[in-house]
């Protein structure tokens, strides 16, 4: 297993170009699903996910093309699915498999998918999901570990999610463009990565009205056609690198991001002390150089902070003058960062969902494990500012997400290298 070696310490300065989304690429893919005609999509991330989402397309015999590899664009086409099935070897290793129920079930009738099972931050199930196409008509039976559907067409319907859910309201989404009729989401995902779904549906002929706000009213067509669509970029990696600017007190220009994605981050690392300006469409410029100082945060759904920031967030805390109260909404064991960090020397006390950082604390390398994707990046930040040299272990979690994290990192001054053992 490949892990990262770190030697903390040097200020990030230059230029980082940010990745396409991986939350926007992933339900995009599997929306190809929809329609016999070919999909291109662009602005797509390198990362093992993609990967993992390309293979199970394939598994299920739609053509999935790309000119590069790993795939930063790829085309998609769905002509016959003679597996309209995501089998366990391939969902236990990416839960993001789950959005092909929709799609499977919107326009072949049938769909067998496995459960996606929990993993290191909650138990996440997808009851909300199963309730919704129920109600729009499918005849759901989970038994052996598997979701199976089957709907002769399904039908429009009302949908008040219970919970705020992203990939519940990416499924009902997709399966509602080809229902029989409306179907209204209510209390539904407003995560740009959904609005960006439902731009590229509307491209493939869908008709949906609400985009951007926790109404989605959609009206069920026969058919959808194939497009070409840009993934918007990528939200958690730039709030990421904006962290890293502002943890080592560096200077660093980002470009190809999406300012307007992340307001409530920005607005709150700017109360901490970060300088943010030269801002445009598609770019921003970090700086950090009178310290940073603690506050308080509550990730929430978006617009609020997000929790896939969290991790980040307690990273920055953990050099930022005063006490930061982390309250973690969203997933029940989210903090799983905290306990390498304080190995690393940070003063963090976690009592459930509430983590509570003293800070500045100096911190010194350590051999650390990474257990999530979001955590994994939090201990990499760590690592920049610790004494000495940090070891990060299992760093396929980042591999996930991150498109070639450390070469960008590198480019703009870190001492990091990538050491593979065999696994
Ligand atoms: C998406 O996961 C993201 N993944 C996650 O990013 C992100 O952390 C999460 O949304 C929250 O923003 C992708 O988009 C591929 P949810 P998702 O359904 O859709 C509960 C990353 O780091 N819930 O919005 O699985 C659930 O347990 C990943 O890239 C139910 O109870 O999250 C959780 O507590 C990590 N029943 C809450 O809702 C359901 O049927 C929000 O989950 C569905 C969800």
């Amino acid at each position: 297993m490949d892990r990262f070696k770190i030697e903390g310490g040097r200020r990030l300065e230059g230029t980082v170009r940010i990745s396409g989304s991986k939350n926007a690429s992933l339900p995009a893919m599997a929306a190809a699903l929809l329609t016999n005609e070919p999909v291109h999509l662009t602005n797509i991330p390198a990362v093992r996910d993609i990967i993992t989402m390309a293979k199970l397309l394939a598994h299920m015999r739609a053509k999935v093309q790309s000119e590069v590899y790993p795939p930063t664009e790829v085309t998609i086409s769905a002509e016959e699915i003679s597996h309209a099935e995501a089998p366990y070897e391939l969902v236990k290793t990416m839960r993001a498999s789950v959005l092909t129920l929709g799609p499977l079930v919107a326009r072949f009738g049938y769909a067998r998918v496995s459960l996606p099972g929990g993993c290191a931050i909650g138990a996440r199930p997808i009851d909300l999901h199963i309730q919704a196409l129920e109600k729009m008509g499918a005849t759901i039976t989970v038994d052996h570990g598997y979701v199976e559907a089957r709907a002769k067409r399904l039908h429009g319907a009302k949908i008040h999610f219970e919970k705020i859910t992203v990939t519940g309201t990416e499924n009902i989404l997709t399966a509602a463009v080809l229902a029989e009729g409306e179907t209204v989401l209510m209390n539904a995902a407003r995560e740009p990565e959904v609005t960006d779904l439902a731009e590229l549906l509307i491209k493939m002929g869908a008709k949906i009205e609400g985009l951007g706000t926790s109404e989605l009213r959609v009206q069920g067509v026969e058919k959808l056609h194939g497009t070409s669509h840009a993934v918007i970029p990528d939200r958690i990696e730039t709030g990421t690198f904006v962290v890293a600017a502002a943890i080592t007190g560096g200077d660093v220009t980002l470009t190809n991001c999406a300012p307007r994605h992340l307001t409530v981050v920005l607005d709150h690392l700017r109360r901490c002390g970060v300088e943010i300006d030269e801002l445009s469409e598609s770019s921003m410029r970090v700086r950090a150089r009178k310290g940073l100082r603690g506050a308080d945060i509550t990730t929430e759904e978006y617009p609020g902070f997000p929790t896939d920031m969290q991790a980040q967030y307690v990273a920055l805390a953990t050099q930022a003058e005063g006490t930061s109260v982390i309250t973690e909404t969203i997933f029940e064991n989210r903090f799983l960062h905290a306990s390498e960090m304080i190995r690393m020397g940070a003063n963090i006390s976690v009592d459930g969902r509430q983590a509570i950082v003293r800070g500045p604390s100096k911190l010194s390398g350590a051999a650390v494990i990474a257990s999530d994707l979001r955590a994994s990046a939090s201990l990499v930040l760590a690592a920049l500012v610790a004494s000495n040299t940090t070891y990060i272990d299992r760093i396929y979690h980042l591999d996930r997400g991150y498109e070639y994290l450390e070469a960008k990192l590198r480019d703009l001054g870190a001492n990091i290298e990538r050491l593979s053992s065999p696994s």
